[in-house]
């Protein structure tokens, strides 16, 4: 029988990615054999150091970069040979994208960039969309910048125009990679509280990269990629346990000279968190 995404509970998942950069000697992998699914209706936190994927694994997900090799799921759908246009339509009605260099049109205002995913699709939001909307744009603390554009913007309000442009439609996929990285330690609660919120009352699945163990102490799980791999998967972590770990992981990658792979890694930090490591087989 042909087991489905969705009959396991994935709102996206990749079956042994590899992302390779260049060739010969100077090639890089940026994803060396992952295999993982965001679950639906979950908020899970992608985390490990600079250049260990984290970017290029939700880029291939979200269907906005193709692999090497291996394959890649929206919900049902098998999205590793569909057409860019295909891409496109599918994306655009199922997943929003909070980039880590925000991604705004600069010749939008900010009401503009945050209804841009209507107006690619057509339509105007209405009756309830517009009511989130609004709401949105309040908890972003964006009302008194609608008429700016983004050049006249900080580094912390383009990334909150950027979440609310990825939240405006109400996606079953949520990607934001480190949505947080500019915000002060008050507003990165709030936009936490709204993905934490989008998923347990909106059923929203979220995959959210982070560097801060606070950040990722919101989320349900926790993935760690080290070298292009998953070297851990733990569930309902504290951010005192997701440090520990983290500390720990760097002092074993210090004195092997690698970030940590294989089966210890995930218990470097003692039993803190429960790996999970099933739905990586
Ligand atoms: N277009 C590209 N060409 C060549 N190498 C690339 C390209 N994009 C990414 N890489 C390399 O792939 C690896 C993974 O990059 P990626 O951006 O996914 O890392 P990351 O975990 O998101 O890092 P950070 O925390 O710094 O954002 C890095 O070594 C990076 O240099
Ligand atoms: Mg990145």
């Amino acid at each position: 029988m042909h087991i489905t995404s969705t009959e396991l509970g994935f709102a996206a998942r990749v079956e042994r990615l590899t992302k390779h950069y260049g060739t010969g000697e100077g090639t890089v992998r940026a994803l060396d054999g992952v295999s993982v699914g965001i679950r639906a209706g979950e908020f899970t936190a992608i985390m490990g150091p600079s250049g260990s994927g984290k970017s290029t694994l939700m880029h291939i997900m979200a269907g906005l970069d193709a692999p090497t090799s291996g394959r890649a799921w929206l919900g049902d759908t098998d999205i590793t040979d569909l057409s860019d246009g295909e891409l496109t339509v599918l994306r655009r009605r199922r997943v929003g994208f909070v980039f880590q260099s925000f991604n705004l049109i600069p010749t939008l205002d900010v009401e503009g960039n945050i209804l841009l995913p209507f107006e690619l699709d057509g339509r105007r939001p209405a009756g309830m969309e517009r009511a989130r909307i609004d709401r949105l744009i309040d908890a972003l603390g964006l009302r008194p910048r609608l008429r700016h554009r983004p050049h006249q913007l900080s580094g912390g309000q383009q990334q909150r125009v950027a979440i609310a442009r990825a939240l405006a439609g109400a996606p079953d996929l949520v990607f934001a990679d480190e949505p947080t990285g500019n915000l002060d330690s008050r507003t990165g609660r709030e936009v936490l509280q709204l993905l934490q919120e989008a998923s347990r009352e909106h059923g929203q699945s979220i995959a959210m990269v982070t560097h801060d163990p606070i950040a990722a102490a919101f989320a349900d799980r926790v993935l760690y990629l080290g070298d292009g791999r998953i070297v851990a998967d733990h569930r309902g972590a504290s951010a005192e346990e997701i440090s520990a770990y983290m500390l720990a992981a760097e002092l074993d990658g210090a004195r092997a000279g690698t970030a940590p792979t294989g089966p210890d890694a995930a218990g470097a930090a003692g039993a803190a968190a429960t790996p999970d490591a099933q739905v990586r087989a």
